[in-house]
């Protein structure tokens, strides 16, 4: 069935790291109305069990797609991605793309064979990196490290806060200091909040490294997914948090920045 022309594509994340699929999908799909969902009351998803995320994401997906019949929606998070992705899909008619680690151009491009991955807690141990280490990555050393500490300063450099590069380099310095650390030469950034602190990364890690992450592949599969079909806006695009509205609208401004100028509560 052919989606109505004012259907919006529907972005899921826990906070604002969807924002770096946004801005991608922005490029490819200026057109394409959008609604950008935050599950803010249950930020972060990193700490949380796998049934605990399991059961947020698909209990606030079903009732988002009932109450708004998105074309498409896109998991702009990796820990909801790699735990919840095959069960959405499962449950939901409406086409999902999910945001799973970079792996596989990682392993393209690394020349020492070594690959550093930073994620959340909960990404770094599923086995679904698990797979995609095993399908990509055959001959190569995957370093993995769980820097959740780096979802909360993503958040508080879009809020308008001053982040500095000692506490990035502080909550990353692990994927390095552990053994074979010093051959890494390319970085997965696992969570959808990292690329918001790739400027200090950058600066922590040093120029002798490169980061990798999934946003414009992402964009890319959803404008894939998405060809031929007509768009028409016909409300303001709006962003819809699932807590307090005060804590929200101080992301007024990287909201705006990326297009959408109405915070609502769920
Ligand atoms: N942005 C999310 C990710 O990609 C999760 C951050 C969190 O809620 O811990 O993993």
């Amino acid at each position: 069935m052919d989606a109505s022309p004012s259907s919006p594509i529907l972005l899921f994340d826990s906070g604002v790291g969807g924002l770096t699929v946004l801005a991608e999908m922005r490029k490819l799909l200026p057109q394409a109305p959008v609604i950008y969902a935050a599950d803010m009351a249950g930020l972060p998803y990193g700490t949380k069990t796998e049934a605990e995320v399991a059961a947020r994401v698909a209990g606030l997906l079903g009732r988002m797609a009932e109450r708004w019949q998105p074309r498409l929606i896109c998991i702009a998070c990796n820990t909801a991605s790699t735990i919840a992705l095959g069960m959405v899909r499962d449950v939901l008619e409406t086409p999902i793309v999910g945001t799973v680690p970079a792996i596989k151009p990682a392993a393209a491009i690394t020349k020492t064979g070594t690959i550093g991955l930073l994620g959340t807690e909960a990404t770094v141990r599923q086995r679904y990196v698990d797979d995609l280490e095993r399908e990509f990555a055959q001959g190569k050393t995957l370093l993995r490290h769980a820097a959740g500490g780096l979802v909360a300063l993503g958040e508080a450099k879009l809020r308008g806060e001053r982040v500095s590069v000692d506490e990035v380099a502080k909550a990353a310095a692990g994927l390095i200091l552990q053994p074979g650390g010093e051959n890494l030469d390319t970085v997965v950034l696992a969570c959808t909040h990292f690329p918001l602190l790739e400027p200090e990364l950058r600066e922590a890690f040093g120029k002798d490294v490169t980061f990798v992450h999934g946003a414009e592949g992402i964009a890319r599969r959803i404008a894939h997914l998405v060809e031929g079909q007509a768009f028409q806006q016909e409300i303001p695009d709006f962003a819809v948090t699932t807590g307090e509205l005060d804590n929200f609208e101080l992301l007024v401004d990287a909201f705006a920045a990326h297009g959408i100028d109405r915070l609502v509560r769920l």
